[in-house]
């Protein structure tokens, strides 16, 4: 008898999570545009897009550069090199060396389109970015124009550390709803 009980509930609960389940799912696609752009931090030359501004008198002395500020205006491309891809637009901002115990920046910054299908637009970008990691994942906030009210996320990739070029590349994979 409760056997029995058990199974009609369990296939009452079954009939009714199966099309919420589906629903659930194509509403988490729905509405998602996706794209990608390559950021470029350039520290070197002489013309640096990244600079830093601040820092504390310790900062030198911490193996994290921890305390320190860079301001960005940092060129973001359609292609992985500046050469080879179109210039979208700019992430504007600032990352703070914010990590005592690894690379871990904090984030904050607007992508500032003036070319291509977002041209007009921005998104608002706020997150922890530990660079050594293969994928970091930031928060999308907002936005302005066809971004207006956005929310989502980007996920950052290094393609070239710049150890050697003085300029970082990093891949960003955007996915954002507005
Ligand atoms: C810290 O290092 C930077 C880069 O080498 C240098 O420009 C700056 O003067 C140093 N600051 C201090 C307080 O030592
Ligand atoms: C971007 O939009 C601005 C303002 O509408 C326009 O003047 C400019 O030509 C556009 N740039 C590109 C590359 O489409």
């Amino acid at each position: 008898m409760a056997t029995t009980t058990t199974l009609l509930l369990l296939c009452a609960a079954a009939v009714l999570l199966a099309p919420s389940t589906t629903t659930t799912a194509a509403a988490a696609d729905d509405g998602y545009t996706t794209f990608k752009l390559y950021f470029h931090d350039i520290v070197g030359g002489t013309s640096p897009t990244a600079i830093r501004v601040a820092q504390a008198p310790s900062s030198n002395s911490s193996s994290t550069f921890f305390g320190a500020v860079v301001a960005i205006d940092d060129p973001l491309t359609s292609g992985p090199t500046r050469s080879s891809g179109d210039e979208l637009g700019r992430a504007q901002g600032t990352y703070t060396f914010a990590d005592q115990k690894t690379f871990g920046l904090l984030m904050l910054m607007n992508f500032v389109f003036t070319a291509g299908d977002h041209n007009g637009s921005s998104l608002a970008i706020v997150g922890r970015n530990e660079v050594l990691d293969d994928v970091r994942e930031m928060s999308i906030v907002g936005g302005t124009g066809k971004f207006r009210m956005a929310r989502g996320y980007v996920q950052a990739h290094t393609i070239d550390s710049g150890a050697t070029s003085g300029e970082t590349v990093v891949q960003y994979t955007v996915n954002v709803k507005a």
